[in-house]
């Protein structure tokens, strides 16, 4: 474990880079935004390569950008016209995509600095990383106090739980939108990458991107993932416009445990990534409004389908579907998430 600086936010504030190695793969987390900057893993011949999207240093993170490894919140994902009632009140929020409120608002979980704490827990080198999310803050009820604990296990394992607690009763929704390309830095698409999601049904969504409120089964639809799929033939077989998945998957995962949700192959490289949660649903993206004028790490533009979003999270816009898995936090409870990425190779 070291830390490194990573430089400063235009109000002063200091920015680090803690580095999580175990031998084999070095993941990389900046303070800033709680952003997973680099994870760098083997592959079949034993070539390290950096397979998340991002950039070289922290201006093009401080820069407009579609959440680059990103912590999202306090809500992930969308929440329709920015609007909901709990508790008899109506919360406004800003909107900042189209009509709707997307992963926290204006000034998400993602633009804010958190205090870093390293530990060396049982399971390896870790950083967990706080924030209060002050009462009101992009229109939210309750000062929400956030904690993210990142570990490295011996066993290739890249480990996130998140812990939150309010004062008032508020919506939460964690997320983290790392982009992967199991290809490394200079790769081609993801079309070649085979994915497979232990999911039986999906919400169909409208064409702002806010589920219907439909539970579908995925059975005899483009969105059936269960067996290993190539993704660009079946992005291929999609209506929507940009084309791509951009849609929640209900993962089959009852109650709640650590389970597997999705698992990817990158047959040129070889190298597989599995991921496991304890949430109810995954929000499949891929990179569908990426388009070449985010130049990422070595100055590479990022274009349509360089990499696929796997955000394991409650479903859109639950807190306006009461038919959707709770995302309301009420006072003396606790919310947690696990999710945990497995590297290996074949
Ligand atoms: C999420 C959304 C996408 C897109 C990206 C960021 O994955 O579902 O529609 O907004 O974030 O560009």
């Amino acid at each position: 474990m070291s830390k490194v600086a990573f430089g400063k936010t235009p109000d002063g504030k200091t920015v680090d880079l803690y580095v999580l190695q175990n031998g084999r793969i070095t993941v990389k987390i900046s303070t800033y935004g709680a952003i997973i900057t680099s994870i760098e893993v083997p592959d079949r011949d034993g070539k390290l390569d950096d397979v998340v999207l991002g950039f070289d240093d922290l201006t093009g993170y401080l820069g407009k950008h579609p959440y680059f490894g990103a912590t999202v919140g306090r809500v992930a994902n969308r929440v329709a016209k920015g609007k909901f009632t709990l508790n008899g009140h109506e919360y406004t929020l800003a909107t900042n995509n189209g009509p709707n409120t997307l992963h926290g608002g204006l000034k998400g979980f993602d633009k804010v600095v958190w205090k870093a704490e390293e530990l060396e827990s049982g399971d390896g080198p870790s950083v967990r990383l706080s924030y209060t999310s002050p009462d009101g803050e992009e229109g939210y009820p309750g000062n929400l106090s956030v904690s993210i604990l990142f570990t490295v296990t011996a066993d290739d394992k890249l480990k996130i739980e998140y812990t939150a607690e309010t004062d008032k009763a508020t919506p939460v929704n964690l997320s983290n939108h790392s982009y992967f390309n199991l290809g490394g830095k200079n790769s081609d698409t993801i079309r070649d990458h085979e994915i497979t999601l232990n999911a039986d049904r999906y919400t169909p969504v409208d064409d702002t991107l806010i589920p219907t409120g439909e539970i579908a089964p995925v059975a005899d639809t483009p969105y059936d993932l269960r067996k290993p799929t190539v993704i660009g033939a079946r992005i291929d077989r999609l209506q929507n416009e940009p084309r791509g998945f951009d849609h929640n998957f209900v993962l089959n995962n009852p109650d709640g445990k650590l389970t597997l949700a999705a698992h990817v192959y990158d047959p040129k490289s070889g190298r597989v990534l599995e991921v496991s949660t304890t949430e109810p649903g995954v929000q499949f993206y891929t990179g569908n409004f990426l388009d070449g004028t985010d130049k990422g790490k070595g100055g590479v533009a990022y274009k349509q389908h360089q990499a696929i979003c796997l955000e394991t999270q409650h479903f859109p816009d639950s807190i306006n579907h009461p038919s959707f898995p709770n995302t309301v936090l009420e006072p003396g409870k606790k919310y947690s998430q696990t999710t945990v990425y497995t590297f290996s190779t074949r």
